[in-house]
């Protein structure tokens, strides 16, 4: 996670001022330094040099260095203006993609209104085509903030606001959540997967499809999935319409487990359906008294859910 490689339209212009800015203060702290060892070098105590003349006050030079800083930031405010104005624009032009993305207690939901797909902690974008993010907070205060894509933006409980963005170039980053939000904070990750247009295309087609039906093993642990609590929370469509965690309809196209944080592998989620908070601290999802074999079932129906 770098803010230092652009992605975006948005983060390019976030780094262009922060360049800016970076650079004028180079110069100045040069000029400041060279001007400090000059006087400390010329103007040293010598043993036995005269007391030098005794003075106060020199107008010019007062009047000069009030006008030097406010020149420094009127060269910087002009162009930070500007980049405000044009990344708070929530225009959405009408071939836009509108992601809905909604922050948990440790999770994040994504929806796609217009493409009727609902997905979690891992956010699918097309290259080159503007995304309007639109950040809704059902619990507390969180902040979307993928630092490949430019600034952070809060995810505010009763309030709405709008993220805009053109992601550069396909590729695979990571963001994370980033205000305080309990005790998983840390542990509020996301994968974000920007893809060429036939590729989003292709998985929103995958997206939109059914839950797969499983065999064998995976059989097995969709039985234990539709009789146990698992229903009450997670849909997956087809079987449940649980809407307290993520859409798990095609958990196991996900790479990542727990928002981010372990990868999606049908022993790790073993362990995780069996006891998730002793892998990942406070999470709403209590410990169920599942057997191994249940346990490694329902890990093979939620990873084949592809
Ligand atoms: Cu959500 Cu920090």
């Amino acid at each position: 996670m770098s803010t230092l490689v652009a992605g975006s339209d948005l983060a390019r212009d976030v780094l262009s001022l922060y360049g800016l800015i970076t650079w004028i203060s180079v110069g100045i702290g040069l000029l400041v330094f060279v001007l400090l060892g000059y006087a400390l070098l010329r103007f040293r105590d010598r043993p036995g040099a005269a007391l030098p003349a005794q003075s106060h006050g020199r107008p010019w030079l007062e009047i000069a260095w009030t006008i030097g800083p406010a020149i420094v930031l009127l060269v910087i405010a002009v162009p930070t203006l500007q980049v405000i104005f044009r990344t708070q624009t929530v225009a959405k032009p009408p071939d836009a993609l509108e992601v809905v993305v909604r922050g948990y207690q440790w999770w994040w939901e994504f929806a796609y209104p217009s493409l009727g797909v609902t997905t979690a902690n891992e956010l699918h974008v097309p290259a080159g085509r503007r995304v309007v993010f639109t950040l809704e907070g059902p619990d507390v205060i969180h902040s979307f903030w993928v630092p490949t894509f430019g600034g952070k933006r809060d995810v505010v409980p009763g309030r709405t606001n709008v993220i805009a963005l053109v992601p550069d170039r396909p590729g695979d980053y990571w963001g994370q959540c980033a205000e305080f939000c309990g005790t998983s904070h840390a542990n509020m990750g996301l994968r974000v997967v920007v893809h060429d247009a036939a590729a989003f295309d292709r998985w929103v087609a995958r997206e939109r499809g059914p839950a797969l039906e499983p065999s064998g093993d995976a059989a097995a642990g969709k039985a234990i999935f539709a009789g146990q609590a698992c229903v009450g929370c997670h849909t997956v469509r087809g079987v449940s319409t649980g809407t307290l965690g993520p859409d798990l309809t095609h958990f196991g196209s996900r790479t990542t487990l727990g928002a981010g944080m372990f990868p999606n592998t049908p022993e790790r989620l073993a362990a995780w359906v069996k006891n998730a908070p002793a892998m990942k601290p406070g999470v709403k999802m209590p410990p169920f008294a599942l057997s191994e074999d249940q346990a490694k079932a329902l890990g093979a129906y939620l990873t084949s859910l592809k």
